[in-house]
Protein backbone atom coordinates (compact mmCIF):
# COMPACT_ATOMS: atom_id res chain seq x y z
CA UNK A 1 0.00 0.00 0.00
CA UNK A 2 1.68 3.38 -1.36
CA UNK A 3 2.02 6.08 1.46
CA UNK A 4 -0.61 8.63 -0.76
CA UNK A 5 -2.93 6.50 0.24
CA UNK A 6 -5.28 8.83 2.57
CA UNK A 7 -3.38 11.73 1.02
CA UNK A 8 -3.74 11.68 -3.19
CA UNK A 9 -7.42 11.35 -4.51
CA UNK A 10 -8.01 6.90 -4.60
CA UNK A 11 -9.27 7.48 -7.88
CA UNK A 12 -5.93 8.62 -9.65
CA UNK A 13 -4.00 6.26 -7.08
CA UNK A 14 -5.84 3.42 -9.21
CA UNK A 15 -5.98 5.19 -12.46
CA UNK A 16 -4.52 3.31 -15.62
CA UNK A 17 -3.02 6.12 -17.48
CA UNK A 18 -3.27 7.31 -21.16
CA UNK A 19 -0.77 4.85 -23.57
CA UNK A 20 0.97 6.89 -25.59
CA UNK A 21 3.00 5.85 -28.73
CA UNK A 22 5.85 4.38 -27.80
CA UNK A 23 9.50 5.95 -27.63
CA UNK A 24 11.85 4.04 -29.46
CA UNK A 25 13.91 6.24 -31.61
CA UNK A 26 16.26 3.91 -33.46
CA UNK A 27 12.92 2.82 -35.18
CA UNK A 28 11.13 4.57 -38.08
CA UNK A 29 7.73 6.04 -36.76
CA UNK A 30 4.60 4.76 -38.75
CA UNK A 31 2.89 4.35 -35.45
CA UNK A 32 1.76 7.89 -34.53
CA UNK A 33 -0.50 8.96 -36.92
CA UNK A 34 2.57 11.94 -38.25
CA UNK A 35 3.46 13.56 -41.49
CA UNK A 36 6.44 11.68 -42.77
CA UNK A 37 8.10 14.83 -43.63
CA UNK A 38 8.86 18.17 -42.01
CA UNK A 39 6.94 21.45 -42.31
CA UNK A 40 8.93 23.84 -44.60
CA UNK A 41 11.47 25.83 -42.55
CA UNK A 42 11.36 23.63 -39.25
CA UNK A 43 14.73 23.96 -38.63
CA UNK A 44 14.19 21.80 -35.07
CA UNK A 45 16.94 18.97 -34.43
CA UNK A 46 14.12 16.52 -34.03
CA UNK A 47 11.30 17.95 -36.50
CA UNK A 48 8.25 19.70 -35.56
CA UNK A 49 6.06 16.82 -37.52
CA UNK A 50 6.67 13.96 -34.59
CA UNK A 51 5.47 14.04 -31.01
CA UNK A 52 8.28 14.96 -28.64
CA UNK A 53 9.65 12.56 -26.07
CA UNK A 54 6.67 11.99 -23.63
CA UNK A 55 8.80 12.38 -20.62
CA UNK A 56 11.75 13.99 -22.17
CA UNK A 57 14.56 12.38 -20.16
CA UNK A 58 17.89 14.72 -20.97
CA UNK A 59 16.08 17.39 -20.14
CA UNK A 60 14.68 16.06 -16.69
CA UNK A 61 18.60 15.19 -16.40
CA UNK A 62 19.78 18.49 -17.40
CA UNK A 63 17.08 20.08 -14.69
CA UNK A 64 18.14 17.60 -11.84
CA UNK A 65 21.73 18.52 -11.96
CA UNK A 66 21.25 22.26 -12.03
CA UNK A 67 18.96 21.66 -8.93
CA UNK A 68 21.12 18.77 -7.47
CA UNK A 69 18.44 16.48 -7.20
CA UNK A 70 18.21 12.40 -8.65
CA UNK A 71 15.95 12.28 -11.50
CA UNK A 72 13.44 10.23 -10.14
CA UNK A 73 12.82 13.01 -8.51
CA UNK A 74 12.09 15.13 -11.10
CA UNK A 75 8.48 16.30 -12.73
CA UNK A 76 9.51 19.01 -16.14
CA UNK A 77 5.78 20.98 -16.79
CA UNK A 78 4.58 23.70 -18.48
CA UNK A 79 5.81 25.89 -15.94
CA UNK A 80 5.42 26.21 -12.27
CA UNK A 81 1.47 26.99 -12.82
CA UNK A 82 1.35 23.24 -14.01
CA UNK A 83 2.68 21.64 -11.52
CA UNK A 84 0.43 23.71 -9.30
CA UNK A 85 -2.40 22.51 -11.38
CA UNK A 86 -1.44 18.83 -11.75
CA UNK A 87 -0.75 18.61 -7.54
CA UNK A 88 -4.31 20.14 -7.00
CA UNK A 89 -6.02 17.81 -9.41
CA UNK A 90 -4.24 14.61 -7.87
CA UNK A 91 -4.74 15.12 -4.01
CA UNK A 92 -8.19 17.40 -3.71
CA UNK A 93 -11.60 15.59 -4.50
CA UNK A 94 -13.90 18.17 -5.43
CA UNK A 95 -15.98 18.91 -2.59
CA UNK A 96 -14.65 17.43 -0.26
CA UNK A 97 -10.98 18.15 0.34
CA UNK A 98 -9.24 21.55 0.72
CA UNK A 99 -6.27 23.17 0.43
CA UNK A 100 -4.31 25.84 2.67
CA UNK A 101 -2.35 28.57 1.35
CA UNK A 102 -1.07 31.51 3.26
CA UNK A 103 -1.94 35.13 2.09
CA UNK A 104 -1.07 37.06 0.90
CA UNK A 105 0.65 34.98 -1.29
CA UNK A 106 0.82 33.62 -5.29
CA UNK A 107 -2.67 34.07 -7.01
CA UNK A 108 -2.63 30.53 -8.79
CA UNK A 109 -2.96 28.30 -5.44
CA UNK A 110 -6.29 29.63 -5.14
CA UNK A 111 -7.49 30.02 -8.63
CA UNK A 112 -6.11 25.98 -9.40
CA UNK A 113 -8.25 25.34 -6.00
CA UNK A 114 -11.37 26.92 -7.28
CA UNK A 115 -11.24 25.53 -10.58
CA UNK A 116 -11.10 21.83 -9.19
CA UNK A 117 -13.85 22.32 -6.66
CA UNK A 118 -11.48 22.13 -3.92
CA UNK A 119 -12.00 24.41 -0.46
CA UNK A 120 -9.56 27.01 0.69
CA UNK A 121 -8.44 27.49 4.12
CA UNK A 122 -6.77 30.53 4.56
CA UNK A 123 -4.36 31.15 7.35
CA UNK A 124 -2.91 34.62 6.69
CA UNK A 125 1.02 35.60 7.34
CA UNK A 126 1.76 37.34 10.21
CA UNK A 127 2.34 40.88 9.05
CA UNK A 128 3.29 41.99 12.20
CA UNK A 129 6.49 39.55 12.08
CA UNK A 130 7.49 40.82 8.24
CA UNK A 131 5.02 38.06 6.82
CA UNK A 132 6.28 35.23 8.78
CA UNK A 133 4.19 32.15 8.52
CA UNK A 134 2.07 31.16 11.64
CA UNK A 135 2.95 27.87 12.37
CA UNK A 136 0.29 27.27 15.31
CA UNK A 137 -2.27 28.30 12.92
CA UNK A 138 -1.81 26.76 9.92
CA UNK A 139 -1.68 23.46 11.85
CA UNK A 140 -4.91 24.13 13.92
CA UNK A 141 -6.72 24.96 10.63
CA UNK A 142 -5.22 21.62 8.93
CA UNK A 143 -7.98 19.13 9.29
CA UNK A 144 -8.77 15.80 7.54
CA UNK A 145 -10.01 17.56 4.21
CA UNK A 146 -6.78 20.08 3.73
CA UNK A 147 -3.84 17.78 1.44
CA UNK A 148 -2.09 20.37 -0.08
CA UNK A 149 -0.65 22.65 1.95
CA UNK A 150 1.06 25.54 -0.30
CA UNK A 151 4.03 27.66 1.25
CA UNK A 152 6.16 30.21 -0.91
CA UNK A 153 9.55 31.21 -0.41
CA UNK A 154 10.40 34.08 -0.80
CA UNK A 155 6.63 34.88 -0.92
CA UNK A 156 5.20 36.51 -3.55
CA UNK A 157 4.34 39.08 -3.13
CA UNK A 158 5.66 40.15 0.01
CA UNK A 159 9.05 39.06 -0.93
CA UNK A 160 10.59 37.71 2.07
CA UNK A 161 11.76 33.91 3.07
CA UNK A 162 10.13 31.83 5.32
CA UNK A 163 12.16 30.57 8.27
CA UNK A 164 13.25 27.15 7.46
CA UNK A 165 12.87 25.76 10.84
CA UNK A 166 9.74 26.67 11.29
CA UNK A 167 8.67 25.12 8.08
CA UNK A 168 10.48 22.00 8.95
CA UNK A 169 8.25 21.55 12.06
CA UNK A 170 5.80 22.22 10.16
CA UNK A 171 6.43 19.59 7.81
CA UNK A 172 7.00 16.94 10.74
CA UNK A 173 3.59 17.78 12.29
CA UNK A 174 2.11 17.10 8.89
CA UNK A 175 3.57 13.66 8.54
CA UNK A 176 0.61 11.77 7.16
CA UNK A 177 -1.57 14.41 6.81
CA UNK A 178 -1.06 16.46 3.87
CA UNK A 179 1.47 17.49 1.05
CA UNK A 180 3.38 20.62 2.06
CA UNK A 181 3.91 22.22 -1.10
CA UNK A 182 7.10 24.60 -1.06
CA UNK A 183 7.26 27.28 -3.82
CA UNK A 184 10.51 28.03 -4.26
CA UNK A 185 10.25 30.34 -7.74
CA UNK A 186 12.52 33.27 -6.52
CA UNK A 187 15.06 31.32 -4.20
CA UNK A 188 18.10 31.56 -6.86
CA UNK A 189 17.75 35.66 -5.87
CA UNK A 190 17.71 34.75 -1.92
CA UNK A 191 21.24 32.78 -1.94
CA UNK A 192 19.74 30.19 -0.14
CA UNK A 193 19.97 26.24 -0.14
CA UNK A 194 16.31 24.50 -1.58
CA UNK A 195 14.62 22.89 0.95
CA UNK A 196 14.43 19.67 -1.25
CA UNK A 197 17.60 18.33 0.67
CA UNK A 198 14.92 17.17 3.01
CA UNK A 199 13.12 15.49 1.06
CA UNK A 200 14.55 12.28 2.11
CA UNK A 201 13.60 12.96 5.56
CA UNK A 202 9.85 14.25 4.33
CA UNK A 203 9.30 12.76 1.41
CA UNK A 204 5.65 14.43 1.76
CA UNK A 205 7.45 18.15 0.69
CA UNK A 206 7.15 18.74 -2.97
CA UNK A 207 9.47 21.78 -3.95
CA UNK A 208 8.55 23.83 -7.08
CA UNK A 209 11.20 25.55 -8.77
CA UNK A 210 11.34 27.34 -12.31
CA UNK A 211 13.35 28.41 -15.23
CA UNK A 212 10.91 31.47 -15.52
CA UNK A 213 12.64 33.73 -13.29
CA UNK A 214 16.41 33.81 -12.31
CA UNK A 215 17.36 31.95 -15.84
CA UNK A 216 15.29 33.99 -18.19
CA UNK A 217 13.01 31.68 -20.03
CA UNK A 218 9.50 32.61 -18.96
CA UNK A 219 8.99 31.91 -22.28
CA UNK A 220 9.96 28.84 -22.78
CA UNK A 221 7.53 27.47 -20.31
CA UNK A 222 9.61 25.13 -18.00
CA UNK A 223 9.33 24.45 -14.45
CA UNK A 224 10.34 21.25 -12.07
CA UNK A 225 8.41 19.62 -9.68
CA UNK A 226 10.92 18.20 -6.85
CA UNK A 227 9.33 15.23 -5.11
CA UNK A 228 9.31 11.60 -3.41
CA UNK A 229 9.00 9.57 -6.69
CA UNK A 230 5.77 8.09 -6.01
CA UNK A 231 4.34 11.90 -5.92
CA UNK A 232 6.39 12.03 -9.27
CA UNK A 233 4.61 8.64 -11.00
CA UNK A 234 1.36 9.70 -9.53
CA UNK A 235 1.43 13.12 -11.33
CA UNK A 236 2.84 11.67 -13.98
CA UNK A 237 -0.37 9.95 -15.07
CA UNK A 238 -2.38 13.09 -14.80
CA UNK A 239 -0.02 15.65 -16.92
CA UNK A 240 -1.02 16.19 -20.48
CA UNK A 241 0.93 13.82 -22.89
CA UNK A 242 3.74 14.87 -24.80
CA UNK A 243 3.11 18.35 -22.15
CA UNK A 244 6.80 19.47 -23.27
CA UNK A 245 6.79 20.89 -26.51
CA UNK A 246 9.72 19.44 -28.50
CA UNK A 247 10.49 23.45 -29.01
CA UNK A 248 11.08 23.91 -25.53
CA UNK A 249 12.84 20.84 -25.05
CA UNK A 250 15.80 22.12 -27.89
CA UNK A 251 15.82 25.45 -26.64
CA UNK A 252 16.36 24.49 -22.93
CA UNK A 253 18.68 22.37 -23.25
CA UNK A 254 20.62 24.35 -25.29
CA UNK A 255 20.07 27.48 -23.45
CA UNK A 256 21.41 25.10 -19.85
CA UNK A 257 24.44 25.47 -21.14
CA UNK A 258 27.56 25.89 -18.96
CA UNK A 259 28.44 29.10 -20.62
CA UNK A 260 24.29 30.57 -19.76
CA UNK A 261 24.11 29.31 -16.41
CA UNK A 262 27.30 31.40 -15.80
CA UNK A 263 25.74 34.37 -17.16
CA UNK A 264 22.65 34.12 -15.10
CA UNK A 265 24.33 33.97 -12.30
CA UNK A 266 26.27 36.93 -13.26
CA UNK A 267 22.60 38.70 -13.70
CA UNK A 268 21.02 37.39 -10.49
CA UNK A 269 24.13 39.17 -8.56
CA UNK A 270 23.34 42.20 -10.63
CA UNK A 271 19.70 42.22 -9.87
CA UNK A 272 20.62 41.72 -6.34
CA UNK A 273 22.51 44.67 -6.26
CA UNK A 274 19.77 46.40 -8.19
CA UNK A 275 17.46 45.64 -5.49
CA UNK A 276 19.38 47.08 -2.99
CA UNK A 277 19.76 50.18 -4.60
CA UNK A 278 16.26 50.23 -5.79
CA UNK A 279 14.73 49.55 -2.26
CA UNK A 280 16.92 52.53 -1.10
CA UNK A 281 15.91 55.11 -3.25
CA UNK A 282 12.24 54.33 -3.25
CA UNK A 283 12.44 54.30 0.54
CA UNK A 284 14.16 58.06 0.56
CA UNK A 285 10.64 59.32 -1.21
CA UNK A 286 7.97 61.31 0.15
CA UNK A 287 4.99 59.67 -1.66
CA UNK A 288 6.51 56.17 -0.28
CA UNK A 289 5.75 54.84 3.44
CA UNK A 290 7.34 51.70 3.51
CA UNK A 291 9.77 49.38 1.23
CA UNK A 292 9.71 45.82 2.49
CA UNK A 293 13.20 43.84 2.88
CA UNK A 294 13.20 41.16 -0.07
CA UNK A 295 14.77 38.33 -1.18
CA UNK A 296 13.36 37.81 -4.71
CA UNK A 297 13.74 39.62 -7.93
CA UNK A 298 10.64 42.27 -6.59
CA UNK A 299 10.06 44.76 -3.99
CA UNK A 300 6.82 44.90 -2.13
CA UNK A 301 5.78 49.18 -1.56
CA UNK A 302 3.68 50.51 0.42
CA UNK A 303 2.82 54.30 -1.05
CA UNK A 304 0.51 56.88 0.73
CA UNK A 305 -1.18 57.76 -3.05
CA UNK A 306 -1.36 53.96 -4.95
CA UNK A 307 -3.55 55.07 -7.77
CA UNK A 308 -1.71 58.17 -8.47
CA UNK A 309 1.30 56.33 -8.29
CA UNK A 310 0.48 53.74 -10.31
CA UNK A 311 -0.71 55.90 -13.34
CA UNK A 312 2.49 58.47 -13.02
CA UNK A 313 4.95 54.95 -13.73
CA UNK A 314 2.22 54.21 -16.35
CA UNK A 315 2.62 57.97 -17.83
CA UNK A 316 6.41 56.72 -17.82
CA UNK A 317 5.92 53.92 -19.72
CA UNK A 318 6.99 51.17 -17.28
CA UNK A 319 4.26 48.72 -15.59
CA UNK A 320 4.10 48.08 -12.08
CA UNK A 321 2.29 45.70 -10.15
CA UNK A 322 -0.69 46.96 -7.90
CA UNK A 323 -1.40 44.12 -5.64
CA UNK A 324 -3.90 45.57 -3.09
CA UNK A 325 -5.80 43.46 -1.43
CA UNK A 326 -7.12 43.16 2.79
CA UNK A 327 -3.62 43.47 4.65
CA UNK A 328 -1.67 45.28 1.88
CA UNK A 329 -4.37 47.74 1.23
CA UNK A 330 -1.61 50.49 -0.24
CA UNK A 331 0.71 48.31 -1.97
CA UNK A 332 2.25 47.60 -5.24
CA UNK A 333 4.82 45.31 -6.44
CA UNK A 334 7.77 46.36 -8.95
CA UNK A 335 10.09 43.95 -10.19
CA UNK A 336 13.97 44.79 -10.60
CA UNK A 337 14.73 45.66 -13.89
CA UNK A 338 17.97 47.27 -15.42
CA UNK A 339 19.65 50.44 -14.12
CA UNK A 340 18.32 52.20 -16.02
CA UNK A 341 14.78 50.88 -16.01
CA UNK A 342 14.90 51.37 -11.92
CA UNK A 343 15.71 54.87 -12.64
CA UNK A 344 13.17 55.89 -14.29
CA UNK A 345 10.86 54.26 -12.14
CA UNK A 346 12.25 56.03 -9.06
CA UNK A 347 11.83 59.06 -11.35
CA UNK A 348 8.61 58.68 -11.82
CA UNK A 349 7.79 58.36 -8.72
CA UNK A 350 9.12 61.36 -7.02
C1 LIG B 1 5.56 32.18 -6.56
C2 LIG B 1 5.37 31.86 -7.98
N1 LIG B 1 5.27 30.58 -8.34
C3 LIG B 1 5.12 30.23 -9.62
C4 LIG B 1 5.03 31.18 -10.61
C5 LIG B 1 4.79 30.74 -12.01
O1 LIG B 1 5.95 30.19 -12.50
P1 LIG B 1 6.02 29.57 -13.96
O2 LIG B 1 6.38 30.64 -14.90
O3 LIG B 1 7.10 28.53 -13.81
O4 LIG B 1 4.69 28.95 -14.26
C6 LIG B 1 5.14 32.52 -10.30
C7 LIG B 1 5.05 33.54 -11.34
O5 LIG B 1 5.04 34.70 -11.15
C8 LIG B 1 5.31 32.86 -8.93
O6 LIG B 1 5.38 34.14 -8.56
Amino acid sequence: MSWLNGLARPDILALKPYEHATWEPIYERMHANELPWRALGDDTLAGLNRYPEPFPRVLAERLAALYGVPVERVLVGRGSDEHIDLLTRAFCRAGQDAVLICPPTFGMYSVAARIQGADLVTVPLDAGRGFALDERAVLERCDARVKLVFLCSPNNPTGNLLDEDAVLRLAEALTGRALLVVDEAYLEFAEKPSLARHIDRFPHIAVLRTLSKAHGLAGARCGTLIAHPDVIALLSKVIQPYAITQLTIEAVLRLLEPAQLAVSERRVATIIAERARLAAGLAELPGVIRVWPSAANFLLVELHEPDRMLERVRDAGILIRDVRRPGLERAVRISVGTPEQNDRVIGALR
